[in-house]
């Protein structure tokens, strides 16, 4: 809950030492190497005066707005989740029906709820690891953002789901044989249409990481 806006929020990790920044670098100053770096890959000079329409527009403002115009782009609609919502009952399979009354009955929807299964409110001591107060993540496109929890400690979604077993602060008990049904109804807020793209090389010529497929 640092930034207020995607913009504000795409600086955090680049001035946050456990992020980006590391310990060999300034804070104050990262900003403007960044923008000194950029300035000498001449693929981002042409795209930035490209995108913004100026020369000399490898700026700060203009490479923040960069990341968090890409980002929104990172979206999902039309799930078969949104489809059942809007009315199409039959497009759901038994079992993810069943996870879905698992979900609402076990009260995973006290938090997870509305259109981003978020209630977007920091929770104090619910950080499955250690003492962090996290807000509720989202569980759109929830298959394709491995690894779970704040802190990447689960590797897959059944992991993530299997936290909840036997927590006595949820509605009722959720146990092994719930994982599998609750699992099966979150693929349904998953979507193939959106952008997942890895290019295989970029301006800066530095390896390529992540994995989304
Ligand atoms: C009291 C609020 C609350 C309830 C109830 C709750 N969650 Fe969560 N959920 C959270 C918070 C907060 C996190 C982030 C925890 C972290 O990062 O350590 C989270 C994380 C998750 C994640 C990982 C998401 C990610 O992208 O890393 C999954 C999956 C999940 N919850 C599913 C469930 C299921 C299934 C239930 C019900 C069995 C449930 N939640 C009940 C608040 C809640």
């Amino acid at each position: 809950m640092r930034a207020d806006t995607l913009e504000e929020q795409s600086l955090g990790p680049i001035k946050n030492p456990v992020e980006m920044l590391g310990y060999n670098n300034d804070e104050q100053g990262i900003m403007a190497n960044i923008v000194e770096r950029l300035r000498l890959i001449p693929e981002y000079v042409t795209l930035f005066e490209q995108a913004f329409g100026v020369t000399e527009a490898v700026s700060s403002e203009n490479i923040v707005k960069a990341i968090a115009t890409f980002e929104r782009k990172i979206t999902s609609p039309n799930t078969r989740f949104d489809r059942f919502l809007s009315g199409e009952q039959s497009i759901f399979t038994q079992q993810e029906i069943i996870g879905l009354n698992k979900f609402i009955d076990g009260g995973c929807a006290r938090c997870h709820l509305g259109p981003m299964l978020s209630d977007n409110i920091l929770h104090l001591g619910e950080a499955i690891i250690g003492t962090d107060i996290v807000r509720t993540p989202s569980l759109r496109n929830i298959s394709y953002t491995a690894p779970y929890m704040h802190d990447g400690s689960r590797a897959r979604l059944t992991d993530a789901i299997a936290d909840y077993e036997n927590r006595g602060d949820l509605d009722v008990t959720i146990g092994e044989d719930d994982f599998a049904d609750i699992e099966a109804f979150l693929q349904t807020v998953n979507t193939d249409d959106f952008y997942k793209g890895i290019p295989t090389i970029v301006p800066s010529g530095l390896t390529v990481g992540g994995n989304i497929n």
